[in-house]
This record gives structure tokens, C-alpha cells and sequence, in this order.
């Protein structure tokens, strides 16, 4: 079967993967209504092309926190990537800076971020972080990312404990034998093992997070490191004015693949507003439910810097390891291209709100 979009992908690992990855990667919280949502409102949104504009010199590259990447495409930060394929987070890594993008590793990474650093040195990337109750570890976390020259520290806000996810309740999950949390040493940091009564890895959120994490924390962290702080998590403008005010760099706006508070807003419906808020001061991102060129223009056009994909690169990885997410990202970029053309956009500059239209603004009709 031929690959054509990022859905062929997904439809492939699902023959691919074994249950219980298969549906620790799939699923999200509670009824998964967010999970819905973050597709279905990119489908609430309308182009409005502009036609007759020479479009033979197309422009994607674009300048974040400093940096210039190809295309304003990264990898959201995700877990346990060596389930879905041994060639796991180096492979994918890889397959970003092929395309030019930015790669974020998590700290739940299979790969331990050194050996990440080693295996993709080319690639821009990023260290999402989650703090632990015990500090130092946190600490040495951030020293490492900075050593193995990541160029930012993601900090997950939202997830002080973990989401219901009822498949992985169902299935009990637990990693493998051959996998670990590979960033740690220690056993009880580096294991995600169920004890029988549910999720190991919401077992592993509980003990190990630290749930008493406030502001005042992402201020510790900002004071910590030189390294900019990316808080990824914010849903709303309020707490993207904190994270101004609380010294971060940028804010990726997510709701963690709709897998942590079930029927919060889809992100592209929550962008807006804290574009409205803090637009002007920091670079604001987006991840969820993009699956093709649309969605990435949409996002652009309501004022995301650069979004990300998260489970795409894991059924690319599925299907092919890092030749997998290298087509999967080609496919996407193509898309983008095309659809930045036949809108009439030169560049990133020239996507601007007025390109797309709320599907109420059609609707007398
Ligand atoms: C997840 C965590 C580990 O969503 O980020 O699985």
C-alpha cells in the first residue's frame, strides 16, 4: 500500500502494533471527547484562498527562539517511541532534521537524550520536562539536556498526575522487559510497571511527579538554566499571562493529545485567545488532532509560530521506523506546500487571520 496522507500511516500501525501500545498510543482521557474535538474543530474552519499571486518561490523557513528552521513543523514530545519501533526516538529524531524540523524528546524517552544527542547531532532539539518530587534528579535532567546541547526545556504543565485513560486501565499497562524511562538509572524512576490494579504509567505519574508543583516552580526552573523555558499545557489566557510574567520563552498550547482533563477545548480553539493575550511577547505553538497541510495552515493562520504532531510520527515509526517518519513528514511538508500555494501564500508572514473563516460565518446559507 502506498502512502498518501498521515491517516495511511495510522491505518497501517494499526495492524502493526500489539494491543496494548497500539491503545496507549490511540487513546485518550475519560469518553475521549477531546480527542474528537481537537479534529473535528480544524473541520469548523474555512480557507479563503487569494488567487493570482505568482506563487514560484515558496518560503516556509521561518526563525524560533532565535533559530532558523525549514518548515514551522516539530515533533511533540512522546513517550515510549521504541514500542512503536526499535529504531525509536533516535530514528525519529533523525527523520526531523532530514525535513528540518524541530524534535522534542521526552522524558519518558526508551533512548537515553544522550544517546539521542549522538545519534541525531543535525537535528534541532528540544528536552520536555516533567519535575519530579525529587529535585535533584530534576535538576540533573536540565544539566544533561544542557550538556547534550538541547537548545530548550519544555516543561509539561498539565499532568501533576495522570489523565484516566481507560485503555490503559483496561490493559494494565506496563513497558516491556527490554524498555525503560531510559533517562534514568535508577529503578524505580526508569520502570512504568503496573501492580495489578490499573495503568502502570498513571502508577508511575503518582509516585514519582511532583503534584505540589505551582508557578513559583516554573520560576525555580526559569532560574535554574540559561536554556529558554517552554511551558506546553496552557489552555487558556490567563495562564499564559502567568507564564509571561513568570519569565518563560514561548508556550506550546496542547491539551497532551487530549489524554490528560477530558472536554477541555480542542487547541485550535483555544489558540486564539492566548494569542490575543500574549502574541506580541512570546512565540505561542500548537499540537493536536494536525493531520495535513489545512490543519497546519489553519494553525498558522490563528497565530501558532510552529505546531507539532505527536502520534503521526509514532504510526510513521510503526510502519517503517525512521524511514517511516521521514515519508510521513514528506508527505506533510508536500501538503503544506501545496496548500500554502494555492492559498496564495508566498511565506509564513503572508498566513494571516483573515485566511481562514469560522464555518458560522457561512452559515445563513
Ligand atoms: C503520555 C505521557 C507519558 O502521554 O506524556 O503517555
Amino acid at each position: 500500500m502506498a502512502f498518501v496522507c498521515l491517516a495511511d500511516f495510522q491505518k497501517k500501525a494499526e495492524t502493526i502494533l500489539e494491543k496494548s501500545s497500539l491503545e496507549y498510543f490511540q487513546s485518550g482521557a475519560g469518553d475521549e471527547l477531546t480527542l474528537s474535538l481537537n479534529r473535528e474543530a480544524f473541520k469548523r474552519l474555512r480557507i479563503r484562498p487569494r488567487f493570482l499571486r505568482n506563487i514560484t518561490k515558496l518560503n516556509t523557513t521561518t526563525t524560533i527562539l532565535g533559530c532558523e528552521v525549514k518548515w514551522p513543523l516539530g515533533i511533540s514530545p512522546c513517550a515510549n517511541q521504541r514500542l512503536a519501533h526499535p529504531d525509536g526516538e533516535i530514528g525519529t529524531a533523525r527523520a526531523t532534521g532530514k525535513t528540518g524540523g524541530i524534535f522534542i524528546l521526552s522524558t519518558g524517552s526508551n533512548t537515553p537524550m544522550e544517546e539521542v544527542a549522538k545519534g541525531a547531532p543535525d537535528t534541532h532539539k528540544w528536552f520536555n520536562l516533567y519535575i519530579y518530587k525529587d529535585r535533584l534528579l530534576t535538576e540533573s535532567l536540565v544539566r544533561r539536556a544542557e550538556k547534550s546541547n538541547y537548545k530548550a526545556i519544555v516543561l509539561t504543565i498539565d499532568s501533576q498526575i495522570s489523565g484516566q485513560r481507560r485503555a490503559d486501565i483496561r490493559n494494565k499497562f506496563s513497558l516491556p522487559p527490554n524498555l525503560s524511562f531510559a533517562n534514568f538509572s535508577d529503578s524505580k524512576a526508569s520502570t512504568v510497571k503496573s501492580s495489578g490494579a490499573g495503568s502502570g504509567l498513571s502508577e508511575y505519574f503518582s509516585s514519582l511527579f511532583d503534584p505540589t508543583i505551582t508557578w513559583k516552580d516554573v520560576e525555580w526552573l526559569v532560574k535554574m538554566t540559561n536554556l529558554p523555558i517552554i511551558v506546553k499545557g496552557v489552555l487558556t489566557r490567563e495562564d499564559a499571562i502567568l507564564a509571561k510574567e513568570f519569565g518563560c520563552k514561548g508556550i506550546i498550547v496542547s491539551n497532551h493529545g487530549a489524554r490528560q482533563l477530558d472536554s477541555v477545548p480542542a487547541t485550535i480553539e483555544a489558540l486564539p485567545e492566548i494569542v490575543d493575550a500574549v502574541g506580541n511577547d512570546l512565540p505561542v505553538m500548537m499540537d493536536g488532532g494536525i493531520m495535513d497541510g489545512n490543519d497546519m495552515l489553519k494553525a498558522l493562520a490563528l497565530g501558532a509560530k510552529m505546531v507539532f504532531i505527536g502520534r503521526a510520527a509514532v504510526w510513521g515509526l510503526a510502519c517503517n521506523g525512521q524511514k517511516g517518519v521521514e515519508e510521513m513528514l514528506s508527505i506533510l511538508k508536500k501538503d503544506f506546500e501545496v496548500v500554502m500555494s494555492l492559498s496564495g501564500c508566498l511565506n509564513l508572514k503572508s498566513i494571516q487571520p483573515n485566511l481562514v473563516a469560522h464555518e458560522s460565518t457561512y452559515a445563513k446559507l
